[in-house]
């Protein structure tokens, strides 16, 4: 509760998720978004609204640092490219557009910096479940993957998911998003999931946190876009994928 409402003063935008579940060797799209207004106090109707297809609309209480919170509007001006000389390849295609989240990572693609604290934030998840899940590793497979897919979403910035064979979890947000807003928003949906009934509350979504802890996965690779409306997709795929219906995480 104290988290959800340190995240609504931290992060006043807007953030929607959407994540990839397998069931029997298909692919089952399950997305739903999730709003923050910016005045805070998000509504169950909003959050309905949101949502799109088969969904299970899902509030997100996201956590972020002081940092995120004098950035809600993140037009952190480019500090010279130092810190965005992204990494090798980091990004893919992607390349780094010159602008700084408020978190002083790249809004577009990743640097090394970035690629870090992705793999920590899950990994901080992951130790806290206790079971013994193996840490990530970063993947440049997949984040080459994820930049080049997620560019393909710039002009309608809908969290539409890939037909990739890997685990994949998607954000949408306005700018202010940063990588921990994003990981943690996945990870805090532990709070909607029992784990002795492998279920969800209804109408909320937990598969994100599951992609994030599920014990046979090894390794992640993200990509980061900016649409053209300005607002942000992060994607991370995942492999080996997990989510597969009916299988706990762990
Ligand atoms: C990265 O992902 C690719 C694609 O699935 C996989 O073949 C490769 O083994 C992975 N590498 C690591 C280090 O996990």
């Amino acid at each position: 509760m104290i988290a959800a409402v340190l995240c609504l003063l931290l992060f006043s935008g807007r953030l929607a998720a959407a994540e990839k579940s397998f069931g029997g060797g298909g692919y089952s799209g399950l997305e739903a978004g999730g709003q923050q207004p910016e005045t805070g106090g998000a509504s169950e109707a909003a959050l309905a609204g949101a949502a799109e297809q088969t969904t299970t609309p899902a509030a997100y209480s996201s956590g972020g640092d002081a940092a995120a919170a004098s950035g809600g509007s993140a037009e952190a001006s480019a500090s010279s490219g130092g810190e965005a000389a992204a990494a090798s390849g980091g990004g893919g295609g992607g390349g780094y557009g010159g602008k700084l989240d408020p978190d002083g990572d790249p809004e577009v693609g990743l640097n090394e910096k970035a690629i870090k604290e992705i793999v920590d934030e899950h990994n901080m998840f992951r130790a806290k479940e206790n079971a013994g899940l193996p840490p990530l590793v970063w993947n440049e497979t997949l984040a080459k993957w994820s930049q080049k897919y997620a560019e393909t979403l710039k002009g309608n910035c809908q969290q539409i998911h890939s037909t990739s064979p890997y685990g994949e979890n998607l954000m949408e947000g306005t700018p202010g998003l940063t990588w921990k807003i994003t990981v943690d928003g996945w990870s805090e949906e532990k709070k909607n999931y029992h784990f002795d009934s492998d279920t969800c509350d209804a109408g909320k979504m937990c598969g994100h946190y599951k992609a994030v802890v599920w014990k046979t996965t090894t390794s992640v690779g993200c990509g980061r876009i900016k649409c053209n409306s300005g607002d942000t997709i992060i994607m991370c795929s995942y492999w080996p994928p997990g989510n597969y219906d009916g299988v706990k995480p762990y």
